[in-house]
């Protein structure tokens, strides 16, 4: 009896301490951010809310805690929130308040990346489409429609965060916000009126009046009190632009992200932790794995072009969740050996020195006794044997030893003690009991008409882009054009076969003649560009020529990035393969359709009765809505 009454005390004691918080004054000085008076060396990793299910953010952040982070960071993602002008949405895996409490609840802090230009392989970087059609706008200058939407929605993030306490400042667990991204490395090309934008940026943010610090990253001229932060593989070179900022790395790729077509990203933990030894060994105190769990990409978000829907990133936690080891596990160990040295870190700068080629010592040395140091060898090619303070040491290549007392080392970057996983993916039948020969007795379909069907088509003269086109509401666009040939045209003379010639700025192409399948061709994530050139048959009277125009992600990086467009915007031609005759159908009228019919009908989710079944599925349609179930299987 008394010792369920002790049980039941403590157990409300510990509840008060999780939902009581105090606010906490950041700021920051040369060496860290400062809370409560008290530099902080932090941990942090990336999980971008909307690239998991909300049942899944308590567990991705308690992994993260158990892997010794300290701070979750993430975006904002301005076209989720805002899908249309001032239509809002933050709700399911929109739900940032959400998130955000539930990081604090772990007792983890937040560094909220508001952007709102976020890059982030997400769609259009970030931006909703409609922000495009804003009269006068230009993206990222100084430009007055543009600032004032920014700030418009920088403000609202802001003000959301304020109402539900979530500043540092008010007792949540948002220590630091950052303005823009990366805008450093792409500026030039928007010459002095990026140097003003940059300016107003950092000003508007500020007039925010947050009470924590803001940063800027790869920009090297963010304007004080903004922190310029450093993006990359290695950062250990990097130094703010004053010597009264931290040196904060805000991106530490784990991996890479995967674009279709392309290799899947491989980093090793090997040479993270290398990277990450190297950084505080060299005065680091802020330091953050974009990605820690990169999860999926939902929907339509993929950014592009041809970005995959796979954001896993090669993580220490998988798309799916799970660890990745030992990746997880390594850099676990990194965290606690690198907090062993907190305490001389946070008191003292580092005294960097030579211990021969490629080798280097950085030590951290208090009047009071403190010494910790970091042994690095960053040679590529050979193990070495150093000298330090009378003791000698092994080094792998590539690798820093860890000694938090200045002589025994708990940790060398390159040797691993965690354990490795390997993952085994099995093959689930659709149904329990049901072999995967019978696989497609599972799918069911729905027929997609060639050309246009809808009545909301219209007709224009020429070529029209198809991001102007479609708005973004649709990946596909329809062109289609009907022909009269007579038999006479040059390019069918001389035993000539016609050819069907397609150019496109990207980022895939269908091309149909009178219904059927002529040939088809697609971008990649480095030449989004496509042409096609097929061979067609030609009758005489009226022919029908339809093209699928497909975008595959909107473009979300580089200078102008917003303006790269998409679609078919010519020439098309009809060629004869034998003489040089050519005829251009760019400036005819073509009739448009935006979309698909299936979409327009709700698909793949809406209009169930739509949907066919049957163990033979049709053959000879080009275009096919295909629809499976699969059976998830837990445990
Ligand atoms: C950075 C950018 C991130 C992300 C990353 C690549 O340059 O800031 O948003 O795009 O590259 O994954």
């Amino acid at each position: 009896m008394r010792e369920t009454e002790i049980l039941i005390v403590l157990v409300l004691v510990v509840g008060v301490l999780a939902t009581t918080s105090f606010p906490a004054n950041v700021t920051y000085d040369h060496r860290a951010l400062v809370i409560d008076g008290q530099r902080k060396l932090l941990i942090s990793g990336s999980i971008h809310y909307p690239r998991s299910t909300p049942d899944m953010w308590p567990d991705l952040i308690q992994k993260s805690k158990d892997g010794g982070l300290d701070v979750i960071e993430t975006y904002v993602f301005w076209n989720l929130h805002e899908p249309a002008r001032n239509q809002y949405d933050f709700e399911g895996r929109n739900d940032l308040v959400k998130f955000v409490k539930l990081v604090a609840e772990a007792g983890l802090y937040v560094h909220l990346r508001i952007g709102p230009y976020v890059c982030a392989e997400w769609n259009y970087g970030g931006f909703p489409l409609w922000l495009h059609f804003v009269s006068g706008i230009k993206f990222r200058t100084d430009n007055e429609p543009f600032k004032a939407e920014m700030k418009r929605f920088t403000a609202k993030i802001v003000d959301m965060m304020k109402q539900e306490n979530l500043y540092a400042s008010q007792g949540g667990p948002i220590i630091l916000s950052q303005i823009e991204n990366e805008y450093g490395n792409i500026d030039s090309a928007y010459g002095p009126a990026g140097k003003t934008y940059i300016k107003w940026a950092a000003t508007m943010a500020t007039s925010l009046d947050t009470g924590v610090p803001w940063v800027m990253c790869q920009q090297a001229d963010a304007p004080d009190p903004l922190i310029n932060t450093c993006n990359g593989f290695y950062c250990d070179q990097f130094t703010p632009n004053s010597d009264k900022k931290p040196k904060m790395w805000t991106e530490n790729w784990t991996g890479w992200f995967l674009a279709f077509g392309g290799a899947v990203p491989y980093r090793p933990v090997e040479d993270i932790a290398f990277a990450v030894a190297r950084f505080f060994q060299r005065g680091g105190t802020f330091q953050n794995y974009y990605m820690y769990h990169g999860g999926t990409n939902f929907d339509r978000t993929s950014g592009g072009p041809f970005i995959s829907t796979s954001y896993d990133y090669d993580a220490p936690i998988d798309e799916y969740g799970l660890l990745r080891q030992p990746k997880w596990g390594h850099l676990k160990d990194v965290h606690k050996a690198i907090k062993l040295c907190e305490e001389a870190m946070l008191a003292t700068d580092p005294t960097i020195t030579s211990l021969g080629s490629n080798l280097e010592a950085g030590v951290y040395k208090t009047g009071s006794g403190l010494c910790s140091a970091f042994l690095a060898n960053f040679g590529t090619q050979s193990d070495a044997t150093v000298n330090f303070s009378g003791n000698s040491y092994r080094l792998p290549a590539w690798s820093v030893s860890i000694l938090p007392d200045c002589k025994n080392v708990v940790l060398n970057t390159a040797k691993i003690n965690s354990m490795t996983t390997i993952p085994r993916f099995s093959t689930l039948s659709l149904k329990d009991g049901i072999s995967s020969e019978a696989f497609p007795d599972d799918w069911s379909w729905v027929n997609e008409p060639v050309g246009i069907s809808s009545n909301s088509a219209f007709n224009k003269l020429g070529l029209l882009e198809q991001i102007n086109t479609t708005a973004d509401i649709s990946d596909y666009l329809w062109y289609s054009l009907s022909t009269d040939i007579t038999g006479d045209e040059p390019f069918l003379q001389g035993g000539s076969q016609t050819v069907l010639h397609v150019e496109s700025l990207g980022h895939a192409i269908y091309g149909f003649i009178n219904g059927k399948l002529a040939g088809s061709g697609k971008g990649s994530y480095n030449n989004p560009k496509v042409t096609i050139e097929v061979p067609v048959t030609l009758i005489p009277g009226k022919n029908r020529i339809d093209l699928l125009s497909l975008t595959v992600g909107l473009q979300n990086y580089g200078a102008f990035y917003d303006l790269s467009g998409a679609g078919i915007t010519g020439p098309v031609q009809l060629k004869g393969s034998k003489n040089n005759s050519t005829i251009d159908l760019s400036s005819k009228q073509w009739t448009y359709q935006v979309g698909l019919k299936g979409e327009a009908l709700g698909l793949p989710k809406g209009s169930s009765s739509l949907w066919l079944s049957q163990s033979n599925l049709p053959k000879q349609q080009p275009l096919i809505w295909y629809k499976a179930w699969a059976r998830v299987k837990h445990g």
